[in-house]
């Protein structure tokens, strides 16, 4: 859809929460720079949300603000629609009617991608327009942007970080507080860090949609959030905290896909989601509180790092308001067609295969709890030894949580995935062994 010069483009915004309020603060705060850029001014001039009493106590003189987000998608003056509700139906059938009318769309739904981006990427192409999501992975930091533009020469070898800012503030927190995980996630709640419901961010799934969709613009790799091996932070406990800054390292939930290039060209893919130790004076172990730091490494480039607020009303808003601009140059252009959303053409963009987790090897961070008797550490030894995992360090401590057992850490040599989940499966079927054995790897540095 080519846009008449001279005209300035109008935005219509689908969920007026807190990043659509975002979006009108940036619009209106920053109209007279984003015009020097572009030439024309961007305005809001509708906005369709089922709340339409509360006061987001901002200026929405010359806009429409009703319910009716129909009514919004097919308006002559609505040129960008922006879908900010969240979830998965409405918010697609939003994107999809948008689509359908000719209209490009800027989301931040990452979940609704990660589920539904084929269906969605693919409505886009066949009606020629643009679907941007810079929003989606890492709130403010232009991650996706890179991928796509900045890094566009390269192989990309590596991309890890911290994609989720709830979990990097509760990890933050339990380290320097020494509470309970439970205790800092409701504090996290309190002040506005987790939601009620705290699933998606704790449990890793949140961080695993972001990854799919990293995975697919970093290697052109078609998967699913489904298929990425994703844990999360609950069973962390303060002595995990304790032992990682003795063995000298931090703990962060970190999002990892690597690309592996075989000898005959065939592209394998390594994915996870997980707790993961990293050197205490690594970078990333530095990045704290609901901070995001993705490391993408290229084959020319080298690494790079990508660090700033992964949420928040603003720093959101911001990425948001840049696809808008970006999109907002193409309809001024002519609206030649779409970029390719995921970086490669779709056609590129193919399943590759998937190296599972148990033929990764790497050191581990192992916590048992059992029963303070006699043997119980050998029989432990004697299971990884025979399953070819050998020990670094051991660390038993007296004092746990449930009466008569003991925290007993090993810290690993180099091992194979495969031998740790035999040897664990053996070791957690001990009558002594009185919960699950928790395990955080460690990433060592390049
Ligand atoms: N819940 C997400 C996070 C919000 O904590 O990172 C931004 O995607």
């Amino acid at each position: 859809m080519a846009v008449k010069s001279g005209r300035s483009i109008g935005v219509g915004l689908i969920g007026f929460g807190t990043i659509g309020t975002g979006v009108v603060k940036v619009l209106a705060q920053n109209a007279a720079v984003i015009e020097q850029r572009l030439g024309f001014p961007l305005k809001m001039v509708a906005i369709a949300d089922l709340d339409t009493e509360t006061d987001r106590k901002v200026d929405l003189e010359g806009v429409r603000f009703d319910s009716d987000a129909e009514g919004l998608i097919a308006a002559p003056d609505v040129d960008i629609v922006i879908e900010l509700v969240g979830g998965y139906e409405v918010a697609k059938r939003f994107i999809l009617a948008a689509i359908a009318a000719g209209k490009p769309v800027v989301t931040a739904n990452k979940a609704l991608l990660a589920l539904h981006g084929k269906e969605i990427f693919a409505a886009a192409e066949a009606a020629g327009v643009d679907v941007a999501f810079e929003a989606a992975v890492g709130g403010g930091i232009p991650i996706l942007r890179s991928l796509r533009e900045g890094l566009s020469a390269n192989h990309i070898d590596s991309v890890l970080g911290i994609l989720n800012g709830t979990t990097n503030y509760v990890l933050t927190e339990m380290e320097r507080t020494e509470e309970d995980f439970e205790v800092v996630l409701k504090r996290a709640q309190e002040l506005g860090y987790a939601e009620a419901d705290p699933t998606f961010d704790v449990d890793g799934i949140d961080a695993a949609h972001k990854l799919a969709l990293l995975t697919a613009m970093a290697f052109g790799a078609e998967l699913t959030y489904e298929q990425i091996p994703t844990e999360g932070i609950r069973q962390l406990m303060p002595i995990d905290f304790e032992l990682a800054r003795d063995f000298g390292y931090k703990i962060k939930l970190l999002g990892i896909a690597k690309c592996r290039r075989e000898d005959d060209g065939v592209e394998c893919i390594e994915a996870r989601v997980h707790p993961t130790m990293v050197a205490a004076g690594s970078m990333l172990a530095n990045v704290d509180a609901a901070m995001n730091a993705i490391e993408v490494r290229g084959d020319a480039v080298g690494p790079t790092l990508y660090y700033g607020a992964g949420a928040g009303e603003m720093p959101t808003a911001s990425a948001v308001v840049a696809d808008l601009i970006e999109i907002a140059r193409e309809l001024q252009r002519g609206g030649s067609g779409p970029v390719a959303p995921l970086s490669y053409l779709p056609h590129h963009l193919v399943p590759k295969p998937l190296v599972g987790l148990e033929e990764l090897s790497g050191r581990f961070y192992l916590r048992f709890t059992a029963a303070d008797e006699p043997g119980v550490l050998g029989r432990i030894a004697g299971a990884l030894g025979d399953e070819g995992v050998g020990i670094q360090s051991v660390v038993q401590q007296g004092g746990a949580d449930s009466p008569g057992s003991v925290p007993i850490i090993v810290l690993t040599h180099e091992a194979s995935e495969a031998g740790l989940a035999a040897a664990l499966a053996r070791v957690d079927d001990e009558r002594e062994v009185t919960a699950p054995t928790v395990v955080v790897r460690i990433e060592e540095g390049e």
